[in-house]
């Protein structure tokens, strides 16, 4: 038999409550609960990267964590980024730098960047290639993303 549990996340600054099963990973507890379907599942085992959102600070892979180990944490997800119509820095760095070509690998890149910028804010090249070592993109080569990064590091910087 099923074993369910209650948990409330703050999602993307929201205290967010659901009752679920605890073989329920957050990823899709985010999905099929919260109908936040911007975090993308991609392999469901932890190699692609797609599906990371940000737990208390920290990228984690949302397929990997159980939505009941989220219980009582803080959560952004790719929604959680842009206040209201004004895009986030980054999310405006890769419009302008064409850092996205399908966009199904762009959340977690989107929330792998953002978690490390606000630790990071004047990142080299390399340690930017070494933030998303972890997130794999099958479209666009990487250079776009890369200069995107850069760029909304210096937009971030300066304000
Ligand atoms: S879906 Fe989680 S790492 Fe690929
Ligand atoms: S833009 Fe298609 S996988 Fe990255």
């Amino acid at each position: 038999m099923a074993d369910n549990r209650e948990i409330t996340i703050k999602v993307n600054g929201k205290d967010m409550t659901t009752y679920v099963e605890t073989r329920l990973s957050l990823g899709d507890v985010l999905r099929e609960h919260f109908h936040l379907t911007g975090t993308h599942l991609g392999c469901e085992h932890g190699v692609c990267g797609a599906c990371t959102v940000v737990v208390d600070g920290e990228p984690i892979r949302s397929c990997l964590m159980l939505g009941v180990q989220a219980h009582g944490k803080e959560v952004t997800t790719v929604e959680g980024l842009s206040k209201g119509e004004d895009l986030h820095p980054i999310q405006e760095a890769f419009w302008k730098n064409h850092g996205l070509q399908c966009g199904y690998c762009t959340p977690g890149f989107l929330t792998t960047l953002f978690s490390f910028l606000e630790n990071n804010s004047d990142p080299t090249e390399r340690e930017i290639r070494e933030a998303i070592s972890g997130n794999i993109c099958r479209c666009t080569g990487y250079q776009n993303i890369v200069n995107a990064a850069l760029d909304a590091a210096k937009v971030m910087k300066g304000s």
